[in-house]
């Protein structure tokens, strides 16, 4: 076997985290169409290859616009369900024992869709994968920063008496133009109530809105963080304090972060020391879940067995899980 193809084989088989993907991102056109007409929700579409076919992507706003479309078909507690499960059939498939999983409630609950039906949708799949094959997980509920902070605070709300099934808040949709300040009370209140916080910051945003958002957010991961790369002093304490960042490769390359895979600077972060694994960010739309992300992330970069080794240890060191959990996942890689 040559280097490469031990490289496949070893991510094909190595238990993994992940610890960057919104369940919305993972709903499959052929699942959007089959809820679009048991729910007789309307789509711009009239086929699943119709819908395969609009997934080109100028921006990140170009396919945040196509994501929400999708997610209008969401309505019950069972799509909640559905979805989710599909998701957790793909982790068994990857060898994913444990993710970190993202929803939006404002795209549900402005749409007239109850945050209970959501979350307990999502909850109920998620017990069943421990269940079944014993994947554990955690729930990040992200706010959308398009929005005003005001709102946010009712979201904030109902999901108090959820904090069982809810670890940390993040903050997503459009980077560019809502920098992390216009969230800090919302956060402050967050991390009062016993919320950990993340946020998506430096996919297409400035360093200065990653800066803020361990700042002013007091983050416990970055998600993305690509652009930490254009600032010394950025990357100097992100490695002091081992911020994680969740890099998503074919995320960015869809997403026109990058021109191409040969020219993501995921490599150049890992030789930085920079704490970073790959995740699939929204894989239904970008062409790849875990191990896709991770095998063509190896050949576009030529990665070798240590590289790849530690971007998996990153995702069980960089996870909410438990001292013990971590150890016993890192001593089995
Ligand atoms: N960035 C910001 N918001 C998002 C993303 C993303 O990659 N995916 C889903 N919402
Ligand atoms: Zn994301």
């Amino acid at each position: 076997m040559n280097n490469l193809d031990n490289i496949i084989n070893f991510i094909n088989k190595v238990p993994k985290a992940e610890l960057h993907l919104h369940i919305e991102g993972s709903l499959e056109p052929e699942l959007m169409f089959k809820l679009s007409k048991r729910n007789k929700v309307e789509i711009p579409f009239k086929s699943v290859e119709e819908i395969k076919s609009a997934y080109n992507f100028k921006n990140l706003d170009s396919f945040l616009k196509i994501y929400y479309e999708g997610s209008n078909v969401l309505i019950t507690e069972e799509d909640f369900f559905d979805l989710t499960w599909e998701y957790i059939l793909r982790c068994k498939n990857d060898n994913i024992v444990h993710t970190e999983i993202f929803f939006d409630p404002q795209s549900h609950t402005e749409r007239g869709i109850e945050f209970d039906v959501v979350i307990n949708g999502i909850n109920k799949a998620l017990k069943k994968a421990n269940s079944d094959f014993g994947i554990t997980s955690k729930i990040i509920m992200c706010f959308l920063r398009h929005l005003d902070e005001d709102p946010c605070f009712e979201v904030l709300n109902q999901a108090l008496k959820h904090k069982d099934k809810i670890i940390g808040v993040g903050l997503d949709s459009s980077e560019k133009g809502n920098p992390p300040q216009k969230f800090k009370k919302l956060f402050e209140t967050a991390i009062q109530e016993g919320f950990l916080t993340v946020a998506h910051a430096g996919e297409e945003g400035p360093p200065e809105y990653i800066w803020d958002s361990l700042n002013l957010l007091k983050v416990k991961r970055i998600d993305h963080g690509v652009q930490c790369l254009r600032d010394d002093k950025l990357v100097e304490t992100l490695k002091q304090k081992n911020i994680p960042l969740t890099v998503c490769p074919l995320s960015n390359i869809k997403l026109c972060v990058f021109e191409k895979l040969e020219n993501h600077n995921l490599k150049k972060m890992l030789d930085k020391g920079l704490r970073v694994m790959v995740n699939s960010d929204d894989p239904a739309y970008f062409g790849g879940y875990l191990n896709k992300n991770l095998i063509e992330t190896s050949k576009a970069l030529n990665l070798n067995m240590v590289d790849v080794r530690v971007l998996i240890e990153n995702s069980f060191k960089s996870s909410f899980l438990d001292e013990n959990s971590k150890n016993n996942w890192l001593g089995k890689i």
